[in-house]
């Protein structure tokens, strides 16, 4: 496995490597979710590449962007023994160098959701991808489903760009705790006490995905489950929406193709989001 910083040397690497190349782009921290990604990538591809680099543009203001962990050293340890071929870890000033003027902004699906909380995020996301995708030049290129709407965007880019890599987007299922907690670089920043009290936005997103299947009003139900998260410990809820999966159009009624329940909210400091499938046929 090498672990390479400058473009120069990822040209060098990348035109050594002959087959199918998979991309897994994280911004390191990686947990169990990431290592399933990788493991899929190993699985799906003859080679393997990681990239690993805390990407400044996606951090707002008062964004936790200095305090974003980083641990390269155990990243690595952790990714050598899946057989990765290539980890890309490159500097700020490597991606951005002096003069870096380039913006990617995908509208419609930026908008809205985390892209209504966190503006120029999906910017910084978008643009970043964008970069990576053309560093790397992967056949595929591997994301978690927990960050929905970056999946959305992405596959939007890559399709209004006419991006010749990667050939193939990938995303999959979120991997949770044993009590349902969506696996998170995030999720160690929660004291021992808030991290118990998390496991009910998931339980508390089941059960409105089970009250709107069972019939209850969608606004009704979303307002229960944020009522459920404000009294179970949560400090607050950003947004909790009903969405097409495709279009991502806000739905107030009972869902008849394709759904996703999609929530942020707020514990302890730390801004966690989920989302799952709620559909109704
Ligand atoms: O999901 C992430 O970790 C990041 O948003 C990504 C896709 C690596 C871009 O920085």
């Amino acid at each position: 496995m090498q672990t390479i910083h400058t473009i120069e040397a990822l040209r060098t690497a990348r035109t050594r490597l002959r087959g199918r190349l998979a991309l897994v782009p994280t911004m390191g921290a990686l947990h169990d979710g990431h290592l399933n990604l990788v493991r899929e990538a190993k699985a799906r591809a003859a080679h393997v590449a990681v990239s690993i680099f805390v990407n400044p543009r996606q951090f707002g203001a008062n964004e936790d962007l200095d305090a974003y962990p980083r641990q390269l050293a155990r990243d690595c340890a952790l990714l050598e023994p899946i057989g990765v071929d290539i980890v890309w870890a490159p500097s700020a000033a490597e991606m951005y160098p002096a003069g870096y003027a380039t913006n990617v902004s995908v509208s419609g699906v930026s908008e809205g959701l985390c892209g209504a909380e966190r503006p120029g995020h999906f910017d910084g996301v978008a643009t970043v991808v964008c970069k990576l995708f053309n560093q790397v030049r992967p056949d595929l290129a591997l994301f978690g489903e927990k960050d929905w709407q970056q999946l959305a965007v992405i596959r939007r880019m890559v399709r209004d760009l006419d991006l010749p890599f990667p050939r193939e987007i990938s995303g999959s299922p979120t991997v949770r705790e044993a009590d349902g907690l969506a696996l998170s670089s995030r999720n160690a920043y929660l004291s021992a006490d808030d991290r118990t009290r998390a496991a009910i936005l998931p339980a508390a997103m089941k059960k409105a995905i089970a009250e709107i299947s069972g019939g209850k009003a969608v606004p009704e139900a979303l307002n229960r489950l944020i009522a459920a998260l404000l009294s179970g410990g949560f400090a607050a809820v950003d947004y909790a929406e009903l969405r097409d999966a495709e279009t991502f159009a806000p739905l107030t009624e009972r869902p008849t193709d394709f759904a996703r329940l999609l929530v942020a909210a707020r514990i302890g400091g730390t801004r966690l989001i989920d989302n799952m499938e709620a559909w109704s046929g």
